[in-house]
């Protein structure tokens, strides 16, 4: 009686261990990936099965927005706060601009590190580094293996600076604090995937993991040099005629196998289990050839930097054994700063309270598909334009830029209909949307912002307006600075460092 109420017992810890034990957690980041580029939204050019296996058995996010841009979504990834409470809400860090994101916000890993996580990053960080308190290693990761810019050169890891500065050019790779210069002519996708396979499969188990793997794919490299890949896997999208969206295609098969080979890693080390995993863009697509780019968002409007749903609605999953009810898609309305609380929940972990966060927790409305706690998402608000979606209705101050049409119903990708979208119909009768005045779209019947009826609601509009700049007035002002000649890599042995620092690496 005695033995059997004692392994019982036993039995009974056990199973609280597990139960309590906090699950790995995954978060993979794809740079400028269109949205209907992926299987698991309709994209039907480009075979995604290893991304799509895992969205398929997982939950889809249907209605979740990014920011327009780089820089302020990572930002929002990891604080949980808005791009606009950060002072990251204009254009994004460029390599020899002397700023990043404020020293006094808290991220993700630091959290994660204080609940026992190991936290490793590999990938693209983009949020500072003109000193060493603003590179990865310093911001609660362990270990880093990645560029401190946004992107550099798909073989030989160098970037270059921005503009009439675009001469500058100097390696950006690094192993922790030390600059990888070994690696020249490795493909940076296959790169990061084999580095993420590795920290999976050292990873000593007793504590839980965090791997935040920010690819660089599918962004271009340098401009104006075309997308590249490794040639067997541009020869295997010899079908495509166009020779942009070739490689864009090569890139992302790329992309698509490195995850496979994560996924497999966790199988094989036992944690698949235990660990959830987060797929989600930076923003939407660059189309017909910005930056160089032949993504697709289409029939969504717009593109990579525009407020348009094609800049802002993010392609993104979870999967893991912990979801509910899986192969479903969420269509509740969710943010990129939600992430951050989220997950404090998923871990069983207390936010602190002091913190403004932008983000809400999500971990209910994922699980049992009821209500999402987010009514409104502000998309920005910054050198008078901006977006604010409330409820089903978006006010649009448009026009960054030219990009404000559809993409591709030209050129590059099979104009079949997208069957995960519908558009409705367009009203010829209403006036287009321009620059002179806010417009109005009711994103639930009209995802493809065809209709503007501004001027169908007059009240709606003003009061959206009103809300927007609201919040603009309480908002952290950008943080930008211009460009540092101190930074080029020529005076820093050919490479990009934290040269504001009074000993840079060198
Ligand atoms: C880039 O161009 C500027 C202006 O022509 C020149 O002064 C500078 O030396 C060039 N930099 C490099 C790395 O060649
Ligand atoms: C990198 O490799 C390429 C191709 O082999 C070569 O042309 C280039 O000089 C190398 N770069 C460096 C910095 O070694
Ligand atoms: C996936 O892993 C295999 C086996 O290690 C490797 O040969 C392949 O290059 C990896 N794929 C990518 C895209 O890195
Ligand atoms: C894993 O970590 C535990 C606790 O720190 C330690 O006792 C164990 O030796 C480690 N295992 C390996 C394989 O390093
Ligand atoms: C089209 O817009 C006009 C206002 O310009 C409106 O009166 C009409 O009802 C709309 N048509 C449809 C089918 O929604
Ligand atoms: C950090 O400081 C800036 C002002 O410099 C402020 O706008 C921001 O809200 C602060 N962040 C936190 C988390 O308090």
């Amino acid at each position: 009686m005695f033995l059997f109420l004692l392994s019982s017992l036993v039995f009974v810890k056990e199973a609280a261990t597990t139960l309590t034990a906090k699950p790995n957690i995954v978060i993979v980041v794809a740079d400028d990936l269109g949205y209907t580029d992926v299987g698991f939204n309709g994209g039907d050019q480009i075979p995604t099965p290893n991304i799509d296996w895992l969205a398929k058995r997982g939950v889809i996010l249907s209605n979740y927005y990014t920011a327009k841009i780089c820089t302020p979504s990572r930002g929002s990834l990891l604080t949980g706060r808005h791009q606009m409470q950060l002072g990251l809400q204009r254009s994004v860090i460029l390599p020899s601009a002397p700023y990043g994101l404020g020293l006094n916000e808290t991220l993700l890993p630091q959290y994660l590190k204080k609940y026992g996580y190991s936290t490793h990053m590999v990938g693209k960080w983009h949020l500072g580094y003109y000193k060493l308190d603003y590179t990865p290693t310093r911001r609660g990761f362990d270990t880093h293996f990645g560029v401190w810019n946004g992107k550099s050169d798909y073989f030989s890891h160098y970037d270059t600076d921005w503009g009439v500065h675009s001469n500058e050019s100097g390696l950006d790779l690094w192993d922790n604090l030390r600059v990888a210069s070994e690696y020249n002519g490795s493909y940076i996708t296959q790169l990061y995937g084999q580095k993420a396979v590795e920290i999976i499969k050292n990873h000593n188990q007793s504590n839980p993991f965090f791997l935040y793997l920010a690819h660089q794919a599918v962004h271009n490299g340098i401009s104006p040099q075309p997308l590249k890949a490794p040639q067997e896997y541009l020869d295997k999208f010899s079908f495509i005629t166009h020779d942009g969206r070739r490689r864009y295609a090569a890139m992302l098969s790329v992309l698509d196998d490195t995850i496979g080979n994560l996924t497999s890693a966790l199988i094989s080390s036992g944690m698949y289990e235990n660990t959830l995993l987060i797929f989600t863009t930076d923003n939407g697509g660059p189309v017909d050839g910005f930056s160089m780019n032949y993504a697709s968002n289409w029939p969504l409007r717009g593109c990579k930097e525009t407020y348009w749903e094609g800049g802002v609605r993010g392609a993104a999953f979870l999967h893991g054994k912990m979801l509910k009810n899986p192969g479903r898609t969420s269509h509740q309305l969710m943010h990129i700063s939600d992430w951050l609380p989220t997950l404090m929940t998923v871990i069983g972990e207390k936010l602190p309270t002091d913190i403004d966060y932008y983000g809400v927790d999500q971990w209910a409305a994922i699980q049992y598909d009821v209500a999402s706690p987010r009514k409104e998402i502000i998309h920005s608000y910054d050198l008078s334009t901006g977006a604010i979606r409330h409820g089903d209705y978006k006010l649009v101050i448009c026009c960054d830029n030219n990009m404000n049409g559809w993409y591709p119903e030209q050129k590059y990708v099979p104009t079949n209909q997208n069957p995960y979208i519908s558009c409705g119909e367009r009203n010829s009768s209403l006036p287009a949307c321009t620059k002179d005045k806010p417009c109005l779209f009711d994103i639930q019947s009209d995802p493809c912002e065809y209709n503007n009826i501004a001027s169908l609601k007059p009240q709606l509009s003003k009061w959206l307006l009103e809300k927007l700049e609201t919040f603009a007035d309480a908002a952290q002002p950008p943080r930008n600075k211009p460009s540092d000649p101190a930074a080029f890599p020529r005076f820093h042995n050919g490479h990009w460092t934290n040269w504001l620092d009074k000993n840079p690496i060198y």
